[in-house]
């Protein structure tokens, strides 16, 4: 039994996505344990290109079960249009394929709008949020005012809740955020119709994961977000409103943290973010647009280019920590091939001082300059690079660096969008590590 996490070390986007899909060959369950459809995980199988927001990375593996856990917060919508796009392109015939947990909270519409209306109403310290309602969803489930899946499926609980709910949300969308309320009639025949089409998927989550261990089954938890992002770690008030981290998986999955047996972190050879918040190695230069150009990146949910720069060391051990990382998956290193010279932030220098951590404050983080090492590109392309051995000696050096730098292993490298464009030196769910990580 295998029972392995895969969580992204940056501020999202690190290729979650390509890693699990990957990764679900050897896998019985995939599961999804928090964020919502905040998330966009680009899986590119043959000529096709999938982004999933709610349903596992695993989905294109006919044969095996999609969980979308407690943690994470559904819209119903989304969630629906997700499952008729798969099923038109061949995919997700068997409705025995994905379970959701009725323990998962609801976006629902006031969420939405309250989430965009009080983005624009912040300006320009905004968040830059993904404008999907996750933080107001999130706020109502630790209110202990969320109304959740398995109320969905009761029809007089579910309009008791929703008519509690709007008779607050709709005085506050009015004043204070000088937006239209909701009427309750007619959220409740929307929502009832969700019902009807998903209650054949509703269940118990964690006690059917609990069943798959005892049945010797391999489960694979998929993060969403990154380290950054997470509502206690990361670049607070700049993050996401879930823990992102890896003991995330435990309470939005339901299972215990002893069952828990490798824990992979998912970082780009260099870095992105999208969204406000600090950003030590960006670079607003020709650089940074090269590496935008060159590694397509624009928001796989929002289409927003994304911020680019360097890779960040400090930021990778403080992922390390965070999640008790037992591999790296080096994704995108065949972005970088472009490039005469390569940086890496070793460390920053912080009022005078050279700091080898990321500072918790979002004022002090702004003020960190990066200190960069600097390595010669290898200038060669990579995507038909399957073995490591075979790598240019500079790229070998520079994925020998991470590993000094970070005192950790890199068991994957990635060299393209595609499945196959992946170099696998240890796979998790056939080796154990050799060592754990200090
Ligand atoms: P996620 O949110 O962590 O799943 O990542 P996204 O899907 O939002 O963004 C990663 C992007 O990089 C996607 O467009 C992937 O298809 C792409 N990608 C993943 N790995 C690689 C790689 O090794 N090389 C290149 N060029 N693209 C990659
Ligand atoms: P995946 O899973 C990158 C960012 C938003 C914003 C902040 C808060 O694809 O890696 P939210 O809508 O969650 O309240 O927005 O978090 N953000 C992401 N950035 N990848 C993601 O997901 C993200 N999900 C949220 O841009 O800065
Ligand atoms: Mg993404």
């Amino acid at each position: 039994m295998a029972n392995i996490i895969v969580i992204g070390m940056q501020w999202g986007d690190e290729g979650k996505g390509k890693i699990v899909d990957l990764l679900t060959e050897f896998a019985d369950v995939v599961v999804r344990f928090q964020g919502g459809n905040n998330a966009g995980h680009t899986v590119v199988v043959g000529q096709e290109t999938f982004i999933l927001h709610l349903i596992p990375s695993g989905a294109l593996h006919p044969d095996k079960k999609c969980v979308i856990g407690n943690g994470v917060v559904v819209d119903p919508r989304v969630l629906l249009e997700e499952i008729d796009e798969l099923q038109k392109r061949g995919y997700f015939k068997n409705e025995n394929q994905l379970l959701i947990s009725e323990d998962a909270h609801l976006i629902m519409p006031y969420h939405r709008r309250i989430d965009v209306a009080r983005e624009q109403m912040k300006g320009e310290g905004k968040i830059g949020t993904t404008g999907r309602g996750i933080g107001p969803a999130y706020e109502d489930k630790v209110a202990r005012e969320g109304i959740r899946v398995g109320d969905l499926l009761e029809e007089t609980i579910f309009r008791e809740k929703l008519k509690t709910n709007l008779s607050v949300k709709n005085p506050f969308l009015e004043a204070c955020l000088h937006e239209n309320g909701f009427d309750l009639e007619e959220i409740f025949r929307e929502y009832l119709g969700y019902a009807h089409q998903l209650k054949k998927y509703v269940g118990q989550t964690s006690a059917f994961l609990e069943r798959q261990m005892k049945q010797g089954r391999h489960i694979l938890f998929e993060g969403a977000q990154g380290t950054q992002l997470d509502v206690d770690h990361g670049t607070y008030p700049f993050v996401t409103s879930s823990n992102t981290v890896a003991g995330g998986a435990c309470t939005g999955a339901g299972i215990g943290p002893t069952k828990i047996t490798e824990v992979i972190g998912v970082s780009k050879a260099y870095t992105t973010r999208v969204g406000g918040g600090p950003f030590p190695t960006e670079l607003k230069d020709e650089i940074g647009q090269k590496i935008r150009e060159r590694g397509r990146e624009f928001g796989a949910t929002t289409g927003r280019p994304r911020r680019c720069g360097w890779l960040d060391i400090p930021l990778l051990r403080d992922a390390l920590r965070l999640n008790g990382l037992t591999g790296i998956a080096l994704t995108k290193m065949d972005v970088l091939s472009e490039f005469e010279i390569i940086k890496i932030c070793t460390s920053y220098k912080y009022q005078g001082q050279r700091i080898e951590e990321v500072p918790s404050s979002v004022k002090a983080m702004q003020e960190c300059e990066p200190l960069y090492e600097e390595f010669p590109g290898w200038k060669t392309e990579l995507k038909d690079i399957r073995n490591f051995e075979d790598l240019p000696p500079r790229a070998k050096d520079y994925v020998r660096h991470v590993e000094e730098l970070t005192d950790a292993e890199v068991i994957l490298v990635s060299v393209g969008e595609r499945r196959e464009e992946t170099i696998l030196r240890r796979n998790p769910f056939r080796h154990t590590p050799q060592r754990r990580f200090s």
